[in-house]
């Protein structure tokens, strides 16, 4: 069905537009090994599988690694380029910064937000934007991460030595509660409370614009608004905003009258949010954000940073459930920063927790949750190549091929192995891009290690995770089977099992020798 209507739509588009023949000489440069038919073009790859949603995406990966990390096809007249290879991709995301036409839909819900605006819009607010993600600042939010974290632990509590289950509502509430309090400055208490009617219309509008993204059909606006799930998508949209809205209300009325009095006392003690820091740094700039810039950037920052960082964790814990040996070395490692205490996390701890972040990028590597990110091209482009490609051309970076490209990551680029990520230098600087690359890459990149790394030491001091009881060893060998949106997803939803640490770690010899200060046990030891 899907790809039926795929082929409507592209058949539809070919009516309007003509093959360039300069269009036809880049792709004779980058030939695709797969049969190019009239009109259509190579659509009829883009067929789906219900055993994993991702086939055609990963075939045209292989396809470009095969081509030396690069390839071109057509989608009825329109010429793509796809890259799988890191000096190309850096060349383009360097020199092309407008996005594609696919993620306008979500400027329904964000406006001109910077992440999917046009470049003369965008640039202006990432100036604004970028310096609120100082380390200086991010530090400072360690202390929501550590909190947050260790109310999901306690959330885990009653599946610890019980059935399987998805870890998926767990980690996804945690990233809601810390992004939005991190924000805007609210606890929303969804990890306890998930019925919280933000949380809700969130994830109704994600969801629907990820469904619109893949649903062709759906894309001429005049017909999506024909449709009854527009009313819904309104309906939840406008919650969305009038939350933002009221919030950002509140805190100019705080700002405001701490203007007026002398003392500065109440917002040096309260973490500052990226509200605060957005309200105060634009105001330096002289360029301040208007309302619906602030609530556009705000709409930004919670659905940039609260799903993404949720698949991110989730896909780690579900490597984690299949790597036995690399979760006893993280163990390890966790034991020695923390000695079995059940103190708080602090920024300190985090430089320390070095196998962990190995652990996160490798899980990143082979399942980056932004698996794919887009380009227009506008002026002349000279790739490394030597092929120079030219307006109208569209670019699809590949980023889960890339990852997986033996030239750079070698013969085990399959293997799940955090030990890479430790063996000194890359072989190029730009292969590991999760987190796209410059100009208009991911500013939240410092804050998801962060949060990531707080959520998962939390999680693991406490518990060992195992692998669902109902997947043999088999099947767990296998690698993960994905689906794809606007992310990635597994299609198992991350089932693992949990059990305590506590009750069987002395008989597997964990304990470590300076473990005698903290001789009183308490609940992580
Ligand atoms: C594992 C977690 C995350 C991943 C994999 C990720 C990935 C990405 C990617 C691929 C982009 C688009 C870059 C492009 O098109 O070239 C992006 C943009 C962005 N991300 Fe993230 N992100 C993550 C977490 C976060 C977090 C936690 C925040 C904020 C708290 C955040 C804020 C942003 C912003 C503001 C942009 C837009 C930047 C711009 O257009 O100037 N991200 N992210
Ligand atoms: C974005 O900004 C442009 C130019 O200022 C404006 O015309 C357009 O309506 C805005 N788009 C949205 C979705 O707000």
């Amino acid at each position: 069905m899907f790809w039926l209507l795929v082929l409507v739509a592209v058949i539809v588009g070919a009516v309007y537009r003509r093959r360039r023949p300069e269009l036809c000489q880049i792709h004779s440069d980058l030939p695709i090994g797969e049969k190019c038919y009239p009109v259509i073009g190579h659509a009829y790859l883009m067929k789906n599988s219900d055993t994993d949603g991702a086939v055609w995406f990963k075939a045209l990966g292989r396809q470009a690694i095969e081509n030396g990390g690069i390839t071109s096809f057509w989608m009825a007249n329109k010429l793509y380029i796809l890259v799988a290879e890191p000096e190309t991709s850096e060349v383009i995301l360097k020199s092309c910064m407008e996005k594609g036409y696919v993620t306008q839909f979500i400027r329904t819900v964000i406006g001109n937000g910077s992440i999917f605006a046009a470049v003369d819009i965008w640039r202006p607010r990432r100036k604004i934007l970028a310096p609120v993600f100082s380390m200086k600042n991010l530090n400072e939010f360690v202390k929501v991460f550590n909190r947050q974290s260790m109310i999901m632990a306690d959330m885990l509590e009653p599946m610890a030595g019980g059935a399987d289950f998805s870890v998926w509502r767990y980690f996804n509430t945690y990233t809601f509660d810390s992004v939005c309090e991190t924000t805007l400055g609210i606890d929303l208490h969804s990890q306890k409370d998930p019925n919280h009617p933000f949380l809700i219309a969130f994830d109704f509008v994600s969801q629907e614009l990820a469904k619109r993204m893949v649903s062709p059909w759906m894309y001429p606006e005049f017909i999506y608004r024909l449709l009854p799930r527009y009313n819904k998508f309104v309906f939840h949209r406008k919650i969305i905003r009038h939350f933002v809205d009221e919030v950002i209300k509140i805190k100019q009325k705080q700002q405001s009258t701490f203007q007026k009095g002398d003392n500065n006392d109440l917002s040096d003690t309260a973490p500052k949010t990226f509200l605060d820091m957005m309200i105060e740094s634009s105001g330096r700039l002289e360029q301040k954000y208007s309302d619906l810039e602030l609530r556009e950037e705000l709409m930004v920052i919670v659905m940039a940073g609260t799903d993404t960082s949720a698949v991110g964790a989730s896909f780690a814990a579900a490597m984690l459930a299949r790597h036995p040996h690399v979760q006893q070395k993280l163990h390890h490692e966790l034991d020695l920063v923390f000695a079995n205490s059940d103190r708080a996390l602090t920024v300190e701890d985090l430089p320390k927790l070095k196998y962990l972040e190995a652990v996160i990028k490798e899980t990143l590597r082979l399942y980056p949750p932004v698996p794919v990110t887009a380009r227009e091209v506008m002026n002349d482009v000279k790739l490394p190549s030597g092929t120079t490609l030219v307006e109208g051309v569209s670019v699809v970076l590949n980023i889960w091929a890339t990852h997986r490209n033996p030239t750079f990551w070698g013969a085990d680029a399959e293997q799940f192995r955090p030990e890479r990520f430790l063996e000194g230098p890359l072989k190029h600087p730009s292969q590991f891009q999760p987190f796209s690359l410059p100009m208009r890459n991911c500013l939240g990149y410092n804050y998801a290690m962060m949060s990531m790394k707080t959520m998962l030491a939390n999680m693991l001091r406490r518990y060992r995770i195992l692998p669902p009881s109902h997947m043999d060893g088999h099947r767990l060998q296998e690698p993960l089977k994905v689906s794809f949106d606007v992310m990635m997803r597994d299609m198992d939803n991350y089932e693992i099992r949990i059990e305590d640490r506590t009750e069987n770690q002395i008989s597997e010899g964990r304990l470590l020798s300076n473990q005698k200060e903290t001789s009183k046990k308490k609940s992580y030891c």
